[in-house]
């Protein structure tokens, strides 16, 4: 990198997002930390820091445009400009639902975040590396956007809705510099897989997986990396799974 680039990483407090932010931070980039939870946000800044990064928390709410536009704000307030952006910020939910017995209320907050945040971010980032020369996008979609996942209706319809907002993106941008894509990663071992209820099934679905595990955050964060890179210049508007070849069979 010939000046110092600037990452914007959301869901940045806690599993995906805080891998991601820390590799960010590892290769260069100032990184912008955003997320709603402030403890774990302070505390990925306080990880990158002391690991000799440099990185500065936002408190922001991503089911909110104007939350939104407040944080890319501030990190070009801080950094001058944006070269790179993740979307991870998410919810799984109410699980174990059958789609026409899910709650209005349930279903709205998750599309809210999922993919209504989603498109937030996206918005804001494109004006502002627009103006700044380009950049690339990486949106954090899942299997769930590539095939059915029974008993998600709403995270499923919000993550397959990820996987298609990203491609019309990244038609539309591909002229101007911005590059537009999203990874599909499959099961990875983070609080949002990790509560206690579900403890048993997890360990099942990552026993008949191919690999016969869960993924780690960092190989995440490997491929979002690369998607950002000069490497992936000619990649645009993809959907990348990043499952250990879970959607192959
Ligand atoms: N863990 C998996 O197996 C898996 C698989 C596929 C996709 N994903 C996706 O990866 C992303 C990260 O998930 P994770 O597993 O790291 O979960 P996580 O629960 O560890 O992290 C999610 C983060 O998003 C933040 N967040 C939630 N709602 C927000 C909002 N409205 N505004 C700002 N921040 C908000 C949370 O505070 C949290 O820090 C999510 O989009 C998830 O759907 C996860």
């Amino acid at each position: 990198m010939s000046e110092t680039e600037v990452a914007f990483v959301t869901g940045a407090s806690s599993g995906i997002g805080r891998a991601t932010a820390k590799a960010f931070a590892e290769a260069g980039y100032s990184t912008a930390i955003i997320d709603l939870n402030e403890a774990g946000g302070n505390e990925t800044e306080q990880i990158i820091k002391q690991a000799g990064g440099e990185a500065f928390f936002v408190k922001c709410n991503t089911a909110d445009d104007d939350s939104v536009r407040n944080a890319v704000e501030e990190t070009v307030k801080r950094y001058g400009r944006l070269d790179a952006a993740f979307n991870a910020a998410g919810i799984d939910g109410v699980t174990g639902t059958m789609t026409g017995d899910t709650a209005v209320e349930d279903w709205r907050r998750v599309i809210d975040v999922n993919l209504n945040g989603v498109w937030h971010c996206m918005r804001h980032q494109i004006q502002q590396m627009l103006k700044n020369g380009g950049g690339a996008i990486v949106n954090c979609s899942s299997t769930a956007g590539l095939r059915g996942a029974a008993y998600f209706g709403a995270y499923c319809a919000a993550k397959h809705g990820v996987v298609g907002m990203t491609k019309a993106a990244g038609i539309e941008y591909a002229r101007q510099g911005v590059r537009i894509n999203a990874v599909c990663p499959g099961m990875i071992e983070t609080p949002m897989t990790s509560s206690e209820d579900m403890k048993e099934i997890i360990e099942q679905m990552a026993e008949a997986s191919p690999i016969g595990r869960r993924g780690q955050p960092e190989e995440i964060a490997g491929a979002v990396l690369y998607l950002c890179s000069e490497g992936a210049s000619f990649v645009h508007g993809q959907a990348i799974a990043v499952d250990a070849a879970l959607t192959s069979r």
